[in-house]
């Protein structure tokens, strides 16, 4: 038996990073992947490799997240899974921030992941045979932990972490089985570091700074985050709900430089 057979799944930011690896992930343990993405060309390119279905989708435009949710209910009539998780880097320190950054970056990185839960929790309310699913919302191991250099990143990190824990209970005490959950990547090899990449030894820098951080003394790979994915996806996490799950070799437990 596949860990998410005959289950109908929905990831945001699919086409590239944590989420594609996801798509593929739950597509090898049988899910009927849905995914949606604002790089249609990516986004194509992945549903092809995989079987999965590509819908065009900016998460900040609730009437988006309407349209997308409206198909899976055409095709599928209920949803099992949700992953919240399209996401962008942040507006860097506090001094250098503009409004206009700061604000696309709450929308995606926060009103992106409240809206996936209202209509996809909406859907999972309707499933025939009663509400039942599981949400998972991708947090980062900075919104447990402040980054110094990038303020907006980690605000908007913790709001996902308290977010989710406040759609948990809302559901269980409203004595439904919808699980919400998030889940603690920390600096994992995707493209979402690219535009701090402007030259060998920058990039190089980089990854020195960052293994520095994890205890493992690498970077995490994208399957290694998605295999937790797949286990919040699946039955085996039905007692857990509003908990955080930490996938970041190491690097909240450690005081730093010690
Ligand atoms: N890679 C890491 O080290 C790391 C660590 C912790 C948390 N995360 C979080 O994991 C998630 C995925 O990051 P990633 O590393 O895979 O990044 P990535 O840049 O590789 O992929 C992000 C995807 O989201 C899509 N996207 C961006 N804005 C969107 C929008 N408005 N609507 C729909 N899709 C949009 C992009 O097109 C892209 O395909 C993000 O929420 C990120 O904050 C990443």
């Amino acid at each position: 038996m596949l860990r998410l057979e005959n289950k109908v799944c929905f990831i945001s930011g699919g086409a590239s990073g944590l989420g594609e690896a996801m798509v593929h992930r739950f597509s090898e343990e049988g899910g009927q992947v849905y995914f949606g993405d604002i790089d249609a060309v990516r986004g194509e390119a992945v549903a092809k490799e995989c079987g999965a279905i590509f819908l065009p989708l900016d998460v900040s435009d609730e009437e988006q997240w309407v349209a997308a949710i409206q198909r899976i209910e055409q095709d599928k009539g209920r949803l099992d899974v949700l992953v919240n998780n399209a996401g962008i880097l942040g507006t860097g320190p506090l001094e250098t921030i503009d409004i206009a950054s700061w604000n696309r970056l709450f929308a995606i990185n926060v009103t992106g992941v409240m809206l996936g839960c209202k209509h996809g929790g909406m859907l999972m309310q309707r499933n025939p045979g009663g509400a039942t699913g599981s949400i998972i919302n991708i947090s980062s191991n900075a919104g447990i932990l402040a980054t110094a250099s990038d303020c907006g990143y980690s605000a908007t990190k913790g709001a996902v972490r308290l977010m989710t824990k406040s759609i948990a209970i809302n559901f269980a005490r409203r004595g439904m089985s919808i699980r919400c959950n998030s889940l603690h990547p920390g600096p994992t090899d995707t493209p979402i570091f690219k535009p701090w990449r402007t030259s060998e030894k920058v990039s190089t820098q980089l990854d020195d700074t960052l293994r520095e951080m994890i205890p493992l003394g690498r970077l995490g790979q994208p399957r290694e985050i998605a295999n937790m994915a797949l286990y919040l996806a699946s039955d085996e996490s039905s007692f857990s709900t509003g908990s955080e799950f930490v996938v970041d070799g190491g690097g909240t437990s450690a005081l730093a430089g010690m």
